[in-house]
């Protein structure tokens, strides 16, 4: 009988499996400057690796609408289109340009619930080379408590890898 699913399970090869990862988008995306196509390879490429990202994305900040954000490339089921600064995770992350980790949406006040299936959820404000923020990153689980600093750490370095320099 296989081994039932845990977050725990991953854990001991988690940061070297983003390690890996890390090289192998640092690898497909040399030398490709168009921000659409980077975003929508890290989406991919993040969703493949891990079987436990539900739903993995970009939301970019809108230039045209003040502290708005609207949705950019991403793998998984329908997500909302359009997030305030001032609502959900996704709008804590951009507001205050830090790592939001949520093991239970349900006990985060103003959570956004794009699809009901998710039970906990990362989200990464992506910067630019400038420092400017141009997008988070939100990676969403069925399962609860599923990201935790490892998470944060492999996360964070391929966003900075990748956009910010
Ligand atoms: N849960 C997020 C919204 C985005 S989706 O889950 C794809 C939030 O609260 O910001």
């Amino acid at each position: 009988m296989a081994e039932a699913f845990t977050p725990a399970a991953l854990s001991a090869d988690k940061a070297q499996r983003y390690a890996d990862l890390a090289l192998e988008i640092a690898s497909v995306l040399e030398g490709e400057p168009n921000l659409t196509a980077r975003m929508a390879t890290v989406s991919a490429m993040l969703r493949q690796a891990f079987e436990h990202f539900f739903w993995v994305g970009f939301y970019v900040v809108d230039e045209t609408k003040a502290e708005e954000l609207v949705v950019g490339p991403y793998q998984g089921t329908l997500g909302c289109l359009r997030i305030a600064f001032s609502r959900g995770v996704c709008g804590a992350a951009a507001r205050e340009r830090r790592i939001v980790i949520v093991e239970d949406v349900d006990a985060f006040p103003g959570h956004i619930a794009c699809d009901s299936r998710s039970r906990s959820e990362i989200v990464l404000p992506v910067l630019d080379r400038a420092g400017q923020l141009i997008a988070v990153l939100d990676v969403d689980a069925e399962i609860p408590a599923a990201f935790d600093q490892v998470d944060a750490v492999g996360l964070e370095r391929i966003l900075k890898a990748q956009f910010s320099v």
